[in-house]
């Protein structure tokens, strides 16, 4: 585990969430573990409640989530096969009549952010990628207005020094990193601090 190393304490949930790559590839997800992911994104604010995620669901084994590996880039085909499930995540991006939804990657991103909360508090672990061929959309037959925003891989995580190779395996050992919290908030007006 990389739990943050955050001043003030913030909730375990959120602290211990990291994103591994030592996925077991024996182990399985229950249906009902999923169900409970979905549920969370599924109670995640939007704008207008508009609720523009969707999500296809590959679990390993099926033919979908064959499909999403064939799409991954390089780096994270190396490991995220072993993940026990691999979502694609999309946004609606526009209405049906093309007007626009310009809010849909923020809530989607939000939606994934309460499924990656719910799986920590399930014991499972979680990856986000955007390394990933987006024609997958058409591939798995998604009309043009939903887009394709990330790859959630989720499982239960193995013996890291058995499941990787030594690029890969550095980076699982790697202290976490953030901005400074003056870095990325301040009080009042915009200051130089807030800048790279
Ligand atoms: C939108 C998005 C795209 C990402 N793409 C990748 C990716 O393609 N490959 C990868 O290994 N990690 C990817 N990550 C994981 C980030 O590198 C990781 O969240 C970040 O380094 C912070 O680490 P932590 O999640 O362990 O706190 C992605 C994360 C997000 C939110």
């Amino acid at each position: 585990m990389k739990r943050a190393n955050a001043s003030p304490p913030i909730h375990d949930l959120l602290a211990e969430r990291w994103s591994p790559r030592a996925f077991d590839p024996n182990d399985s997800m229950e249906g009902a573990a999923i169900d409970t992911l979905l549920e969370a994104a599924r109670w995640a604010p939007s704008a207008s409640n508009t609720q523009p995620w969707r999500f296809l669901i590959g679990i390993r084994g099926d033919s979908t989530f064959a499909e999403i590996v064939k799409s991954l880039k390089p780096g994270n085909a190396k490991w995220a096969p072993n993940a026990a499930v691999l979502i694609l995540a999309l946004a609606k991006h526009v209405k049906e009549d093309q007007s626009p939804l310009p809010h849909a990657a923020y809530d989607t991103g939000q939606a994934v952010a309460h499924l990656t909360i719910q799986a920590q508090a399930l014991g499972l672990s979680t990856h986000q990628m955007a390394g990933f061929d987006s024609k997958i959309a058409d591939t798995l037959g998604v009309p043009e207005i939903y887009k394709p925003m990330t790859v959630i891989a989720i499982g239960r995580t193995g013996d890291a020094d058995q499941l990787l190779e030594e690029d890969l395996l550095a980076r699982e050992k790697t202290p976490r990193q953030r901005r400074a919290r003056d870095q990325i908030a301040i009080q009042g007006r915009w200051s130089k601090s807030l800048e790279d």
